[in-house]
């Protein structure tokens, strides 16, 4: 097709990031991230003009789909789940480029076929294609897919040109440090490093990516972003969801696979890295594993532990009152799983020895909120020390993740009149005020990245190892105690008293988040 011939939208696209002609094949084509997530996200990219001109999406599942009938659901999922509206015109264009595959993930004629099909592709355009497999598919299948993509070719393909096929891998990435190197080993055995994109979707948000702007962009966090000046860290993920639907593969996970040992340690290394030496992919990575490697391990005994865990009973969220976890659908009476997990975490290196950092991570907690709080020592209280006329507050950076995206610098500011009072004020800076709405979603950035082949925002085999290292003692401890020690907390409420008392030893509390 000339570039004159088509529509507006997708006309001189590859200019845009330089992302070559490229299909992407979805395993798990009718899961729910892919309708939900993944088909809205390639859609509000071809909105923005950021698709290569030539660009195919091939669904591959176990279902028998007709392409019509997969190009019908994409719209669907397009029309349910985009940020934007669907655009007829666009979709006139986009939708005869989705096909769909049906195959099973251990099948090796599946993959043959699919390998013709992208032949039959090429040779349609006259050019080769950039393949993009996107793995989104329950863990257990992982393998398989893996070593047929090894064993028919389609991994090799292009290898020494700059259209190497390319491979993304959603969550879990193991559920242990055994898997997950057992994981690295089956992947480094078919594909190079430089082919792997390990996703955690907690990268691509905007405002993830913008905490390396905000400490090295600005010259003056660095100075103070240190043992001498910080008191305290505090990364706080609460959600105000229970498990819904997901119950089978949550009761499985728990808080502290399904969200600190990725999403939370992803917050915590960018907040603590050292500055990279450059913005290459490999510099920042570097840093990341770094940080992640000078964490202590975490104390597990019954007295001064690191680490609490607990369950959300029924309560109140929103005032609208909601089951306890024993209660929701496919959690057995049995379970000692947790769905709050809080951590206080010590990094033995030069600029943080002696400071806390403290994570927590909870469903059914009273408010939906991500945020990192970094809390500034207290001035010596010789002119205002606190008393009924000075009211003060610890000087505090909070970064707001999600939602209401932004930052707020907490200060200490007299209060107008004769006498001389004090009162804790806030400084505020609202993304949406200043940028406006419709950020892009965080799947969007992701996929673009990985289709230009940016793997900055993408985590290294020896980062997911880093991190699990970590957190596998506490599963092994918590696999042993079983029900004993498992808290509870009412829906509704910010987790159990331990969690707090877990700061009153080193005489901090939990901030309220969003105040
Ligand atoms: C996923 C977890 O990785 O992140 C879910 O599996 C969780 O349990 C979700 O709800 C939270 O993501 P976000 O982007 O809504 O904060």
């Amino acid at each position: 097709m000339e570039d004159s011939q088509r529509h507006p939208f997708l006309r001189n696209l590859s200019k845009h990031r330089g992302a070559p002609s490229t299909a992407i094949v979805i395993f798990g084509a009718s899961g729910d991230l892919t309708s939900r997530k993944l088909i809205p996200a390639i859609y509000n990219l071809g909105v923005d003009n950021l698709l290569p001109a030539d660009f195919f999406l091939l669904g591959f599942g176990r279902k028998d789909i007709p392409n019509d009938e997969y190009r019908e659901h994409a719209r669907s999922s397009i029309d349910t789940f985009s940020r934007r509206p669907l655009n007829p015109g666009l979709w006139d264009h986009l939708g005869p480029q989705v096909y769909y595959q049906q195959g099973g993930y251990d099948e090796k004629e599946a993959y043959i076929s699919l390998a013709q099909h992208v032949d039959e592709l090429e040779k349609k355009l006259g050019r080769d294609l950039q393949l993009l497999f996107y793995i989104s598919t329950p863990p257990q299948v992982f393998e398989p897919i893996l070593e047929n993509l090894g064993q028919s070719g389609l991994a090799k393909r292009n290898v020494d040109t700059p259209l190497f096929t390319k491979v993304i891998i959603e969550k879990p990435f193991g559920k242990d440090l055994n898997t997950a190197q057992h994981l690295n080993q089956v992947i480094l055995h078919q594909f190079e490093e430089k082919q792997v994109y390990r996703i955690d979707h907690y990268l691509g948000k905007e405002t993830v990516q913008d905490l390396l702007v905000h400490r090295f962009a600005n010259a003056i966090f660095e100075p103070i972003w240190n043992r001498e000046y910080v008191d305290c860290i505090q990364i706080t993920v609460a959600e105000d969801i229970g498990v819904g639907s997901r119950g089978g593969y949550y009761d499985q996970s728990g808080a502290l696979r399904d969200m600190v040992q990725n999403h939370t340690m992803q917050l915590l290394s960018l907040i603590a890295m050292e500055p990279p030496v450059s913005l290459d992919p490999e510099a920042i990575r570097d840093e990341k594993v770094k940080v992640l490697k000078a964490i202590q391990p975490l104390k597990l005994g019954a007295k001064d532990s690191d680490v609490v865990r607990a369950r959300y009973d029924k309560g109140l969220v929103g005032g609208n009152p909601v089951l306890g976890y024993l209660d929701e659908d496919g959690i057995p009476d049995a379970s000692a799983t947790e769905t709050y997990a809080a951590l206080r975490l010590s990094i033995n290196n030069w600029r943080w020895k002696g400071v806390p950092f403290y994570m927590r991570s909870g469903k059914r907690m009273a408010r939906r909120v991500s945020e990192i709080a970094i809390q500034f020592k207290r001035p010596p209280g010789i002119l205002f020390s606190e008393g009924t006329r000075f009211d003060l507050a610890p000087n505090t950076m909070v970064l707001r993740i999600q939602p209401d995206e932004g930052s707020t610098l907490l200060l200490n500011a007299k209060v107008p009149g004769l006498e001389t009072r004090t009162q804790p004020v806030k400084m505020h800076f609202h993304y949406e005020t200043t940028f406006g709405s419709n950020t892009p979603e965080a799947y969007e950035r992701l996929i673009l990245d990985s289709m230009v082949g940016d793997n900055t925002l993408f985590i290294r085999g020896d980062e997911t190892e880093a991190s699990w290292k970590l957190v596998t003692p506490i599963l092994d401890h918590w696999k042993e105690l079983g029900i004993h020690g498992l808290e509870q907390y009412s829906s509704g409420s910010w987790g159990p008293l331990p969690s707090e008392r877990l700061l009153w030893k080193n005489g901090h509390e939990w901030r309220r988040p969003g105040f």
